[in-house]
């Protein structure tokens, strides 16, 4: 495969500590409501929304995938699909609705995504999606980027994952989002894309290497927040997954060792979540739909286990409605345990 650069030259590098840290696109779980709580906990991240498809953009209720809370910014909306025209009008779409990026999903494994031939197999076809980037770049003043895998099947061909990265920058991608795994397409599903192909970082840190202009940041298996910040050495950043859902503690003691300051404390973000959360049922959410992304907030902590059960419970949801979180914490303790003696301000 040719690795020429054809099309416009790659543009300046945006400024790359801007994805110094990022939380990784989930989807069913990086809804607007997840994204909001995580704010909360870091400052600093570039927040990614679950995987758009572009069908769902161009024939479904659009406003409904690209609402989000003004909180939430620096945000990057996700595509996936593969013809440029309609990604670049998705791209636009975005950009219109103000999002900071456009970034294309080049790494999903599952078999409905490649039925619609797009995810991971794109990876399999470089120029296609060089010209997807360029459709998007021509739309867009924003920047447009890629999250990609280091290969797909078993092949373990440095060569594959550096031209396909080579025909992209060439394209104008300054940005390469890379899960440090193959995508092997056949007979695994999702979930087991994300841990059996073996993680490889030190690809990635050779594609920085062989791309010194491009921004490329480190994904895959980032499980604490002392490992985290040693991946960044020789990339630009480090996107982080299952870490900040499971236990967003640990997305705020990240954030705090990248940018500085002492982590926010998990007690402190309850008044602002309520207080978010109260918003969101005014605009016609459920309470459980905010809810659920929270049980992780105090794990390994005191009263951790009691505030999961009581916000699982539909029953407590129920009854307590916008007042949940705070009933929580009280029935579990999790505020005593820390030396909060104080109840989170009632509203
Ligand atoms: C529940 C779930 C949903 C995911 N959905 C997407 C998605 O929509 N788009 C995408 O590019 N990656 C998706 N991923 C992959 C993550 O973005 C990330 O690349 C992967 O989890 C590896 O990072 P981690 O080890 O830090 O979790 C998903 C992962 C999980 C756990």
């Amino acid at each position: 495969m040719s690795t020429a650069a054809s099309g416009p030259a790659a543009p300046a590098a945006p400024d790359a500590d801007a994805w110094r840290l990022c939380v990784a696109p989930m989807l069913d779980w990086t809804d607007r409501h997840c994204r909001s709580f995580h704010r909360l906990l870091s400052p600093h991240a570039r927040l990614y929304t679950e995987m758009v498809t572009t069908g769902a953009l161009l024939h479904g209720d659009a406003a409904r995938h690209l609402d989000f809370d003004a909180g939430e910014h620096p945000l990057a909306l996700q595509l996936g699909g593969s013809d440029p025209d309609e990604l670049a009008r998705c791209a636009r779409l975005g950009e219109r609705w103000g999002y900071d990026e456009i970034n294309l999903n080049c790494g999903c494994p599952s078999e409905r995504v490649q039925r619609g031939a797009f995810g991971a197999c794109l990876m399999a076809e470089p120029r296609l999606v060089a010209d997807c980037v360029r459709a998007m770049r021509a739309a867009v003043a924003i920047p447009v980027t890629v999250k990609q895998r280091i290969g797909i099947d078993q092949s373990e061909d440095y060569a594959f994952v550096r031209d396909f990265v080579a025909a992209n920058h060439a394209a104008g991608c300054a940005v390469f989002i890379v899960h440090a795994r193959n995508a092997w397409l056949k007979g695994l599903s999702p979930r087991e894309n994300r841990e059996r192909p073996p993680l490889r970082h030190e690809v990635v840190r050779q594609l920085k290497r062989d791309f010194p202009g491009a921004i490329i940041v480190l994904n895959g298996g980032l499980a604490d927040p002392q490992q985290a910040q040693a991946a960044l050495e020789g990339v630009d950043g480090v996107m982080v997954g299952r870490m900040a859902y499971e236990e967003p503690a640990r997305l705020a003691q990240l954030d705090a060792r990248l940018f500085g300051g002492p982590p926010v404390d998990p007690a402190a973000v309850l008044e602002p979540l309520s207080g978010y959360l109260r918003r969101a049922v005014a605009q016609g959410a459920r309470p459980w739909s905010v809810i659920r992304h929270t049980l992780g907030l105090f794990h390994g902590r005191p009263g951790a286990r009691q505030w999961r059960r009581s916000l699982s419970d539909p029953h407590f949801v129920a009854e307590h409605g916008v007042d949940a979180l705070r009933r929580a914490a009280e029935h579990s303790g999790v505020l005593l345990a820390r030396g909060h003696a104080q109840a989170p301000a009632a509203h």
